[in-house]
């Protein structure tokens, strides 16, 4: 950045951009995206695109039964994505292209096939038995108790040969750790060292909030509507319980203070973001610490609001308000486990949406294929493969798991032109692809790679604070952000027709979703419908 945005981590000024490593590109032509594939499209990260660092989720060796959020070792490759060398193959060109390279890290739950879970099976005295939480059965023989699996059905499995359960929080394939016992957290905290050592810039950390539960397992209360959460995706039957005893039990923070000094101890920033569904303001700032726990928990209020200009509004200013000062807040609104924001906000604010990402006071992260405005890709019932949607029909993620749409014709620059990817390509990808899109100046595509320009040269858009505009039209946003004599603004029409805003006078335009758009009159501007506009107000001291 610029000398006048200060001093600031990378994790503060950049634009994270997520990498589904089976989609993404594949090189062995057998339908699935592996690391030399990522390693290959680099350029097309960060100097097409523009970001500044990418997150890959889990390459680990896995049975794949949650595709890689089963682990089955924490120091290894899946064969699969490739090999080791691979990896650091890749870490290296990153470096070169001084990219930053965050992984994920999935503490919550191992692979039933890790051998430690092996072991801890294998007797009620094996040394690893308490690795994982193993529990008496009621004496009816039902489960410990009414703890359920975000996967649908109850949390616990019973094992047959040592006569308890274990607990899930996920699949039955995916154990919880009992992270109360200090040899799991020493060896766990290895693993990040594993990849310290190789010179990872950090980590993203698979459902942090679950790791410390009630030490007591107790029951869970029914939820009442007033303890639903009305702001998030339906989640089926376990949505009829209050979570407040199966995750996030306070001890969590002094895991993440340890985990924190894990971190400090290399130099070069190394960096924590936490995936923590948690909806009580007060409870998520809390990942933040003193500045001494996570970086930050992931900041999801925006990926299930209402595309409407008030909703926004009153997530954004709460989030200000609950942020700890000195922390530094972050916006998501897709991911790998949430249906295409084109899909969900409508196509038509594909445009305005990325400029509402790009431009909020925080760091960024942007869903792979969501800079070309991919839809939710409908899966025919035989080809659907997340375990969630065949569990709990609904609920399946692999609509925004389809491959990167590279070119038009068989493959899609993805694979091989007679290969079939593991997911199918959306009816669109001829229309809708790299290739395509980057020879349309109107492309989703193309307003990414302006807006992630302009957003380097205005440190504002970074550095600068936030403040909301009152006295707009009912569907407009607008926003601006400050820094030193730099003002930004910003002004989103959540309508679909025409709304006037007024303009201080001598005000430019920077950039509009509407690639046609060049000019702006004086005096006011009339937005056009889903239209997002960037303008510099001018100099503040002539007005
Ligand atoms: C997280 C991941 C999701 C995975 C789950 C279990 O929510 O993002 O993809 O299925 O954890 O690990």
């Amino acid at each position: 950045m610029t000398a006048e945005s200060g001093h600031l981590e990378w994790w503060k000024t950049g634009v994270v951009y997520q990498i589904y490593p089976r989609s993404f590109q594949d090189t062995k032509g057998n339908g699935i995206g592996d690391l030399p594939g990522i390693t290959e499209r680099l350029g097309y990260v960060s100097e097409t695109l523009g970001v500044d660092a990418i997150w890959i989720s889990p390459f680990y060796p896995s049975p794949m039964v949650d595709f890689g959020y089963d682990v089955a070792d924490y120091t290894g490759v899946d064969p699969m994505f490739g090999t080791l060398d691979d990896f650091d193959r890749l870490l290296c060109e990153v470096h070169t292209r001084e990219l930053r390279v965050i992984i994920d890290w999935v503490p919550n739950h191992t692979s039933d096939r890790h051998p430690w879970f092996l072991e801890s099976k294998s007797s009620r005295n094996n040394p690893r038995r308490d690795w994982y939480v193993w529990r008496d059965p009621k004496s009816d023989g039902s489960p410990p108790n009414n703890w359920q699996s975000v996967f649908g059905g109850p949390a616990w499995e019973f094992d047959e040969h040592t006569g308890q359960f274990y607990l899930h929080s996920f699949l039955k394939e995916q154990p919880d750790l009992n992270w109360r016992n200090p040899a799991v957290e020493a060896a766990m905290f290895d693993t990040l060292r594993f990849w310290l050592d190789r010179g990872v810039d950090g980590f993203r950390i698979d459902v942090a909030h679950f790791i410390m539960k009630d030490p007591e397992f107790t029951d869970n209360p029914r939820a009442t509507p007033s303890t639903g959460d009305a702001d998030f995706k339906d989640l089926g039957d376990y949505d009829a319980w209050e979570h407040i005893n199966d995750k996030g039990h306070p001890d969590v923070h002094a895991v993440f203070r340890r985990l924190r000094r894990v971190l400090d101890d290399y130099d070069g920033d190394r960096f924590a973001v936490g995936e923590i569904h948690v909806f009580d303001w007060d409870e998520w700032a809390a990942y933040y610490g003193d500045g001494d726990e996570l970086h930050m928990p992931f900041n999801f209020s925006l990926v299930w609001a209402a595309w409407d200009a008030k909703a926004i509004r009153a997530r954004v200013e709460a989030l200000e308000d609950a942020i700890p000062a000195a922390a530094w807040p972050n916006y998501v609104l897709g991911n790998h486990d949430e249906q295409r924001l084109a899909t969900r906000f409508g196509p038509e604010n594909a445009g305005a949406a990325a400029v509402l990402l790009l431009t909020l006071r925080g760091q960024p992260t942007i869903y792979y294929g969501d800079e070309l405005g991919l839809r939710e890709t409908p899966i025919p019932a035989e080809q659907q493969q997340d375990p969630w949607g065949l569990r709990v029909p609904g609920l399946g993620r692999d609509g925004c798991r389809t491959p990167m749409v590279w070119t038009s014709g068989d493959g899609h620059g993805f694979t091989d032109p007679d290969v079939e990817p593991w997911l199918p390509f959306g009816d669109d990808a001829d229309m809708r692809n790299v290739e395509t899109e980057l020879v349309d100046e109107g492309s989703t595509l193309m307003l990414y790679r302006r807006m992630l320009r302009l957003r380097k040269a205005r440190p504002s858009l970074v550095a600068g604070t936030i403040e909301f505009l009152d006295d707009l039209p009912e569907d407009v946003l607008g926003f601006v952000r400050t820094h030193g004599d730099e003002r930004t603004v910003v002004f989103i029409n959540f309508a679909d027709e025409a709304r006037p805003v007024d303009l201080e006078p001598g005000a430019a335009l920077l950039l509009s979703t509407d690639h046609r758009r060049t000019t702006i009159g004086s005096g006011s501007v009339s937005l056009a419908g889903n239209e997002a506009m960037i303008i510099d107000p001018g100099d503040p001291h002539v007005v």
